[in-house]
């Protein structure tokens, strides 16, 4: 297949080739869930194949171990690796502090684990990712199946009193039942559409029993890689303040883009 990528999907490549880039032979390497992630996935597969890197891949969910393992990585748990050299992942949002809403494909829970297990993580993303404020892509968080309708209820009527626009909220569905988590719980899916303190908004959620865990990841991001649909990407780096501006020319090769999951 060549010549099929939309722009978005080229952006989402060229952040996640430039990324692999961060990956060194013997890294315990965190390997995020997500469109994005599984074309970082997909790269750091081909550099195993063609190149002998070796790496140990520790999955954010079944999804993203099911596509390493098909690629050839070497899979471990968390608690096989205990410590992680660095950790590549999506994002649905991320702004100016690098602070980001993560969770869109309901893996919000072993990513934030994985990400702060890990001495680094980078952030792969296309430019519509970024936001001046975080919220407009709705906030996923992680419930107990037991009473979600009354954590629900709860975690609205404590949205009253955070600095957000909007305090509805949705049970994540698949398809006529309720989406069920690698953890086996529920998503709720807070539409707040302006979050004004993200990290206030991370704690007070996570005070409230039935939540597990919320999508706003608050000063875990070290860099993010940001791809254009035209090859350029942008490499901005929190800790160092630096932002590189870069171009990737690729070719769109049968083995790298045909048969992508997710
Ligand atoms: C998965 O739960 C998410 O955190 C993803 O990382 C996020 O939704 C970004 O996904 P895409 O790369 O598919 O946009």
């Amino acid at each position: 297949m060549t010549g099929e990528l939309s722009p978005i999907d080229k952006a989402k490549f060229v952040a996640a080739k430039r990324a692999a880039d961060y990956v060194e032979d013997g890294m315990r390497v965190g390997l995020g869930t997500g469109s994005t992630a599984a074309w970082l996935v997909r790269c750091l597969g081909e550099q195993v194949r063609d190149d002998g890197l070796r790496i140990k891949g520790v999955p954010t969910s079944t999804r993203t171990a099911d596509l390493a393992r098909e690629v050839g990585i070497d899979v471990i748990s968390l608690d096989e690796a205990k410590w992680l050299d660095l950790t590549i992942d999506g994002a649905d949002e991320f702004d100016g502090d690098l602070n980001l809403i993560k969770g869109g494909g309901g893996a919000l829970l072993q990513e934030k684990i994985v990400a702060t297990a890990s001495d680094q993580m980078i952030v792969i993303a296309d430019i519509g990712k970024e936001v001046e404020h975080l919220g407009a892509f709705p906030l996923p968080i992680e419930v107990i199946p037991f009473g979600w309708q009354t954590t629900q209820a709860l975690v609205e009527e404590t949205l009253i009193s955070m600095d957000v626009l909007g305090r509805q909220s949705s049970l994540r569905m698949n398809g006529d039942r309720p989406f069920v988590t690698d953890e086996g719980n529920h998503i709720l899916d807070l539409h707040v559409q302006r979050i004004g303190n993200p990290r206030q908004l991370a704690l007070v959620l996570n005070q409230m029993p039935g939540v597990v865990e919320n999508g706003l990841f608050i000063d875990i991001c070290d860099a993010v890689v940001i791809g254009y649909g035209d090859g350029r990407v942008e490499v901005r780096d929190i800790n160092e303040g630096t932002v590189v501006q870069d171009r990737l020319d690729f070719v769109e090769t049968d083995n790298l883009f045909s048969d992508l999951a997710d």
